[in-house]
């Protein structure tokens, strides 16, 4: 059976762990050329050597920045000598608390980063799809494109323990949703992905409380892995091109709330 994920070249950021990584391990064993981005370059050369490295090329540094979200694009095409056509804006972190808990000195760089950083990515990610659509004489209809936004369920559920950081996540809900209205008719497919609990280095760069994440998976756990939510987004870029399946809140089973 025809894989719509074969050939095709996936930006993916934050993926030296967690989701990001797992995402790319999945794209890639399903023949998937690959531009991965996260700011550990070492454990970005260490999975690009695990992959293959024929079929992966590293930008390492901030996804936030300007320059790097550029050389992303430039790494596609120089590498694969093609468009990227896959863009996976993953990068982000958790931020412990609420409004009235959490550390002030942390919100400015989570915002930096879960909004403005993801925004910058898909405002380029939008401009490099839709002039290959232009340029490259392959219709959306002979080859899908993609840009998969990592929302949460706390970007649609408000959280009071995470508010600040839920805060983050109902705008990239809201700015994925906003997307896809506009250039959806043009072709592009922008698909947003709400995970529950997934256990990763989320937690700890978060600052959760050991005892509290403990508890947590006691009650509902187990929670999910990136593998599952992985699983979830190769699903829905695998679809053919005329079919969107636009936005997919996954939750452990027992996972009551948010
Ligand atoms: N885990 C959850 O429960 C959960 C639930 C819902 C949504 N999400 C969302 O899913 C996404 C991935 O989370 P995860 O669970 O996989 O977390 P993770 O294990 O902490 O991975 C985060 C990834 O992002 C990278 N990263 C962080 N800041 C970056 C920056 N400024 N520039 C480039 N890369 C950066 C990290 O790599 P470096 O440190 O090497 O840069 C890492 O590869 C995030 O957007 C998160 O908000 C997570």
């Amino acid at each position: 059976m025809h894989d719509w994920l074969e050939g095709r070249i996936a930006i993916i950021t934050g993926a030296s762990a967690g989701i990001g990584e797992a995402v790319a391990r999945d794209f890639a064993h399903r023949g998937a050329r690959l531009v991965l981005n996260a700011r550990r370059e070492s454990r970005l050369r260490e999975i690009a050597e695990d992959l293959g490295p024929e079929r992966v090329e590293i930008v390492p540094g901030d996804a936030a920045d300007d320059a790097v979200i550029d050389r992303l694009f430039a790494a596609a095409r120089t590498r694969f000598e093609e468009e990227a056509d896959l863009v996976v804006v993953n990068a982000g972190r958790g931020l412990n608390g609420s409004v009235t808990t959490s550390d002030t000195a942390e919100w400015e760089e989570m915002i930096r980063v879960n909004l403005l950083g993801a925004a910058k990515l898909m405002r380029a990610a939008s401009h490099n799809l839709l002039a290959d659509i232009e340029n490259s004489g392959v219709s959306w209809q002979q080859e899908a494109r993609d840009i998969v936004v990592l929302g949460s369920t706390v970007g649609r559920h408000v959280s009071p323990f995470s508010s600040m950081y839920g805060s983050t996540k109902f705008a990239v809900n809201s700015l994925a949703e906003a997307l896809r209205r506009e250039i959806g008719p043009k072709g592009v497919r922008v698909s947003l992905i709400e995970p529950g609990f997934v256990r990763s280095e989320f937690q700890g760069v978060a600052g959760y409380a050991e005892d509290w994440f403990a508890e947590v998976v006691d009650r509902i756990g187990p929670v999910l892995t990136p593998e599952d939510c992985a699983e979830i987004i190769s699903f829905i870029v695998s679809r053919p091109p005329a079919v969107h399946l636009s936005d997919a809140l996954i939750r452990p089973t027992r996972q009551d709330y948010p």
